[in-house]
């Protein structure tokens, strides 16, 4: 049998986890620094994902035969190579490769060099620059994003001139998100559904997985602000055959075979956000990682064994593999704290799950709780936790996955009641 170490604390990690204990290959699981739900189902430790010495030492004590790395920045910041070098099998880009989510400059320039289709842009490193391009253009909503990473929140979309000129002032000059935002990028304000597809690839082969649906907005009807994702549904009902076809091949593969031309083979999980525009679809950016909460309403969908993929990828085999997914659709609404994305509180009692942190038809995916001394689960992050379900259609995905929300409370709990009402409209 085979253990296994996983990067990282959030949902995603408690979606991958829960994936892999099904497994027939699969052991015992670590997880760190995971959170007070995986710790029911993974021995967890303290060290922080974005600790690369402090990770590669416990690896070396635990000794794993393999070690998935599944947030943005250890993968950014060479978790991966650190790994390796050490001798340890992974699941992760190397951090050459990496960079596809690391520089939004790097993956403009990547698609531009390649004829992937993208938004057109500009990239600024002087403000004055910026804001003299951004009135002589005069085209409002103006996407303004930051270069480099910067927690989910570097991308401004301004509606007027106003708003354009604070941003550009914020990233370049106030430096609002560190070095990340000394570099900016300006581009065309693009229109239609968003598709989020995560892709398992070796560097030669591409596996798509099935579509997703995130709501990237705190309030009902895609109101206030961006979050990194209040809800999913999979599969996205805007995404057809047809659709996925054109997309794997105009943007999906030409997307790998660049990052090879590159020098920078991509190995691990590929997420491609996509817009489907009046004039097809485009990239609105790349993630080197499975997209969280994507991954709750994704893996849960998988009827295939993750670990023998995670493998695959891992020795450049995955053609040889038949993926398999399950009929019907997969919903999760997530459980934030009131205030989330600004500020919120931490430490709130959560009321309605069971001793694993479960419900009965549902499954729930904790993002941010803690155990108390005394076994009781906390909140501990802006969101709390995503209530999942799988069923035969969508309603009855929502519906369950709603019933469990109304199980579950803590003081001042925020959630979206509309999460999959855009794709029921799309299946009409
Ligand atoms: P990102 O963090 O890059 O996913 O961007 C956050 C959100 O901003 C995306 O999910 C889109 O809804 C929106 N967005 C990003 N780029 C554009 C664009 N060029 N046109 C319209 N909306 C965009
Ligand atoms: N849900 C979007 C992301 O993971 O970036």
């Amino acid at each position: 049998m085979k253990n296994i170490l996983v990067v990282g604390g959030g949902g995603r990690e408690h979606a991958i986890i829960m994936k892999l204990a099904e497994s027939t290959h699969v052991g015992k699981i670590y997880c760190t620094p995971g959170n007070g739900g995986i710790s029911k189902y993974a021995e967890c430790f303290n060290v922080s994902a974005t600790d690369i010495e402090g990770v590669v030492k416990l690896a070396k004590r635990l000794n794993p035969d393999m070690v998935v790395v599944a947030p943005d920045d250890p993968l950014v910041l060479g978790m991966v190579d650190a790994l390796q070098s050490e001798g340890f099998m992974t699941f992760g880009p190397k951090k050459d490769a990496a960079i596809i989510e690391g520089s939004k400059v790097f993956s403009k320039e990547l698609m531009k060099k390649y004829n992937i289709p993208t938004a057109f842009y500009e990239v600024f490193t002087d403000s004055e620059k910026a804001i003299a391009y951004l009135k002589e253009q005069n085209s409002y909503p103006a996407v303004i994003k930051a270069d480099g990473l910067a927690l989910g929140k570097g991308v401004i979309i301004a509606q007027n001139e106003e708003e354009a000129v604070s941003a550009v002032h914020e990233m370049i000059d106030d430096l609002k998100f560190g070095k990340s935002s000394a570099r900016i990028v300006i581009e065309e304000f693009l229109t239609g559904p968003e598709v989020s597809v995560l892709s398992f690839t070796d560097g030669k082969t591409v596996v798509p997985m099935i579509s997703s649906m995130d709501h990237k907005r705190a309030y009902d009807n895609d109101e206030g602000l961006n979050t990194g994702g209040m809800g999913t549904v999979s599969p996205n009902p805007y995404y057809t055959e047809e659709i996925a076809r054109e997309c794997m091949e105009k943007i999906f593969i030409p997307t790998i075979k660049a990052m090879n031309a590159e020098g920078r083979t991509f190995e691990g999980c590929l997420y491609f956000g996509l817009m489907l525009t009046p004039k097809g679809p485009k990239v609105i950016e790349y993630n080197c990682r499975f997209g969280d909460p994507e991954t709750q309403v994704v893996l849960p969908m998988l009827d295939s064994d993750l670990y023998e993929i995670f493998e695959a990828v891992y020795n450049h085999t995955l053609d040889q593999l038949d993926i398999k997914w399950h009929s019907g659709a997969c919903a999760c609404v997530v459980m934030a704290s009131g205030g989330y994305p600004l500020s919120y509180p931490k430490g709130l009692e959560i009321s309605g799950l069971d001793e694993k942190g479960q419900t009965e038809n549902c499954f729930v995916y904790h993002a941010g709780t803690k155990l108390s001394d005394d076994g009781k689960f906390l909140t501990n992050g802006g969101r709390v936790l995503g209530v999942t379900a799988r069923a035969e259609n969508l309603q009855s995905a929502l519906d369950t996955a709603y019933q469990g929300v109304s199980e579950i409370s803590f003081e001042n709990v925020h959630y979206r009641k509309d999460i999959g009402q855009r794709a029921l409209k799309a299946l009409e």
